[in-house]
Parts: structure tokens; sequence; C-alpha cells
């Protein structure tokens, strides 16, 4: 999920691929389906929407047969692979069971239990059917722990498809010189403005900022929201120092603190980005690499806080479809393999080797890089500086980035046609090699010109 949609993406400089059958069923989707797909991101433009058919391991095939490595894996979810069978074998087994009944399963306390083993900051849970869903219910948690109804977020933070977080850090227009802060908007029409009232916006790693938030607004926030490492905004990093220094600073106002882990959960460490980090938040969410694609997510904290979903008086959470034991047994199979084996250390090399390549292809065609955030869900920005917040990315030439990333689905390769959507790596990807993988993107770079 890219912070900004950018509708009829331009071709890139040298089309190879055919994409006819891709075409003519866009036709026939866009007659009974607004843009012809399910999810605004997906429409690449009329010529360029992609169809699939099947998913394997780390690859991808659309309509018309081209196969792709695929670096989006579903904007996250796919932590394993396409089709694994550890956890395909497990979600058979959930469909077994019969369906939804409106009453609770073993199943439940089995994956909670696991999910509280593996997080450190997981005492209770919850479970949802997307991120969205969890992040709203975390911000109800938390308006009713602190009694009060604002909240704070990251520039260039994604929490989902619910108005009060549909805002958007508009990074495009932003003067670095002007002084001024970038103007935060709606996600598009149909948002209420009353919800802009309800939020902050505050620079990443800029723990003074907040701080003077906090001091002049403290008394209306009840909760600070992000990702620790920005899933959504070039995977740029916090500082473990500003992450402390916000733990304690939402410790000294009264605010609950919310880390948003729909992408970094169970993907850049078994206990997620707060295990890294070793700072724990109050309350957290869960999603994508939780079950390997199956739906489900989670809301999970401290007992103190998740104590608050405590019947018709209390915080009310739930829906007909959650807890479904499909998403259950999948997200068994997919914790325990996680918790189990060393997956995850094998994603995360695969993909430093693959960055390896990369470097040195960036490196050759003279073009100043850096990667930023974790292995498993790495960007690549185009200037010499780690970055320290998305206002970093307005100096950065993702102009070039973006021709790069429009050009490579001619060459096989599929990474989100943004510069801010992170590459994703599942444990499938060993099986493919990195040089091979950065040879395409010099081929790529050959055609630029650069
Ligand atoms: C950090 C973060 N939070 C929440 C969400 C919303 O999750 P979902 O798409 O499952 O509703 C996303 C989706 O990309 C996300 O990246």
């Amino acid at each position: 999920m890219a912070t900004a949609p950018k509708l009829d993406l331009p071709p890139p400089a040298r089309p190879t691929r055919k994409l006819g059958r891709s075409q003519a069923q866009h036709r026939r989707a866009a007659k009974t389906l607004p843009l012809g797909v399910s999810d605004t991101y997906r429409y690449w433009g009329d010529a360029q929407t992609l169809y699939v058919t099947r998913a394997k391991g780390a690859q991808l095939w659309d309509l018309d047969g081209n196969c792709y490595v695929d670096f989006r894996l579903g904007w996250g979810p796919i932590i394993l692979g396409y089709g694994d069978e550890r956890v395909d074998a497990a979600a058979r087994k959930g469909i077994e069971m019969g369906g939804v009944t409106a009453l609770a399963t073993a199943l439940e306390a089995e994956v909670a239990e696991l999910m509280v083993a593996m997080v450190p900051g997981v005492e209770q849970v919850r479970f949802a059917n997307s991120g969205s869903e969890a992040v709203a219910t975390a911000l109800r948690v938390a308006r009713a722990v602190s009694g009060r109804d604002g909240f704070v977020m990251i520039e260039g933070a994604f929490h989902g498809m619910f108005d009060s977080v549909l805002w958007r850090t508009q990074m495009e227009s932003w003067d670095p010189k002007s002084g001024q802060a970038p103007v935060v908007a709606p996600f598009g029409r149909g948002i209420p403005v009353a919800h802009r009232d309800l939020i902050g916006v505050v620079p990443l790693n800029d723990a003074d900022a907040l701080r003077d938030l906090f001091r002049q607004e403290g008394s209306r926030i009840g909760a600070f929201i992000l990702e620790p490492i920005l899933g959504n905004c070039c995977s740029i990093p916090a500082t473990q120092a500003y992450l402390k220094d916000v733990r304690a600073l939402c410790d000294e106002y009264g605010i609950v603190l919310i880390f948003d882990e729909v992408k970094t959960g169970f993907r850049v460490a078994r206990g997620g980005a707060q295990e890294l980090y070793g700072v724990l938040p109050d309350l957290c969410t869960f999603a994508k690499a939780m079950a390997n694609g199956y739906p489900i997510a989670a809301l999970g904290g401290r007992r103190a806080f998740m104590s608050a979903i405590s019947g018709f008086d209390g915080v009310l959470h739930g829906g007909t479809f959650t807890g479904h034991p499909i998403g259950l047994a999948a997200a068994e199979a997919t914790l325990r393999v996680l918790k189990e084996t060393d997956a995850l250390q094998q994603i995360a090399d695969w993909g430093r080797k693959l960055q390896g390549e990369l470097a040195g292809v960036f490196a050759k065609a003279g073009i100043p890089h850096i990667f930023t955030g974790h292995p498993s869900m790495f960007g690549i920005m185009f200037r010499e500086k780690a970055p320290r917040s998305y206002r970093d990315w307005a100096g950065s030439d993702h102009d070039l980035y973006d021709s790069i990333a429009r050009a490579l689905p001619d060459y096989g390769l599929l990474p989100e046609p943004d510069s801010r959507e992170p590459w994703f790596v599942c444990q499938a990807h060993n099986e493919l090699d990195p040089e091979e993988i950065a040879g395409k993107v010099a081929e790529v770079i050959a055609t630029l010109g650069r």
C-alpha cells in the first residue's frame, strides 16, 4: 500500500511484454468493478493493470502467461512463499471445521498463546479480519483508557482504510525551504473534515516536535500510533533513541502508545519491531505476515489496556467473521514455522544478499543510493545519507526510482511502482539467485541511458 495513488502509470521506456489478455480482462472488469479492480491501488492504468492466474513460491503469473519474481508479496503478507504447503494444509483443516458459527473455538486461544510467547508486548489478544479493523479497535481501546479522542500520527504513515486515519502528508508539494510543515489532506473524497481536528501529525525521529505537541495539546491526545519502521514510506526506521523518548513522553502525558506492526509484525523479528528495538508499546496491531496471506489480523497488548474490552460497558469488539477457523488455522501453522525454524533469518540473509548485488549495480551506474529499514522489507532511496523522516524522500531521486520500477515488470521483476513501498522478501526467494535479479535491474538502468 503506497502513500499516494498514482493512477494511469506512464508506460515504461520499452514495453516488451504482451499484456493483451490482461487488457481485455480490464475492459470486461471495468464494466462491473470501478476501475476494474477491488482496491484502487491495484489499478495501474487501462493498459498495465495486471490480472493474476497463479502464484507459487516467490513468483506469480498473469493472464498473458508473463512470470514475475514478486517483491510486493501482496503488500507484505507472504512471508514463507505463495502456496506454502505447510500453511495451506492447515488452512484446509480450518475449512473442514465447517465455517463460522458465531461461537468461539479452541483455535483462538492456541494462536493467542503463540503470539503471547513470541511478542514481548503482548499479554492478551483479540482477532480481526484486516489491519484496518485491528487499528480501529486499538484506537477505540486507547480512547476508552485515556478518556481523550485526539491522537497523533507520523508523516507518511498509512494505518488503514477508515476515515479517522485516512490523512495523507502531501510531501509531493512540500517546499523544504518554506519553513512550514507539509500539508495534511484526506486520502480522497468522502472523509469528514471533522476527523482532521482529532489528529496531530509529526515527522519521524523528531522527539522535540512530539514533546511540543504533547505540551500544547496533551490534554486532548489519547494515543500516539506509529510504525517503528515506516512500512508505507521507504521503510524509514525510527532510531532506538527516538522510540525510547516516545515511550517516556507517552508515559509522562498519560498517552497510550500503539505500535502498528501490521507490516513489521512476524517479519522483522519473531516478536516484531518491538523486539528489535527493545521498546514496548501499550497496544500493537498485526495482520499481514501472521498467516502467510490468509485473511486474519490481531490487536494485542498489555493486560491493563486490553482489559478495557470488558463487556457491554467497556470497549466493544467483534464481528461476524472474527476468529474465522481458516485464518486461525493458517496463522497457527505460519507462526509455528516462524517460531520454531530459522525462516526469518533466511529471509533477512537473502534480503541482505540482494541489497549487496543491487548496491553493485547502482554504484556502477553512478546512482547514489541507500537501503532503508530491514532486509525483509527494505526501501531503496536514491540519496546518499540515511533518511531521518519522510521529508528526506522529497530530496531523493524518486523519479528515477519510479522509472526503473515501472520498467522492471518487462524484465520479470515486480516491485511496487512507487518508491515509497518497500521490497518484500519471503523464504521462497531463497530458491532464486540475487545476482541474476540484480542483473535485470542493471539491464533496465542501461535502457534508461544511465
Ligand atoms: C502499517 C499498516 N497498518 C494498517 C494497514 C491496513 O491493513 P489492511 O489493508 O489489512 O486493512 C496497512 C495496510 O497496508 C498497513 O501497512
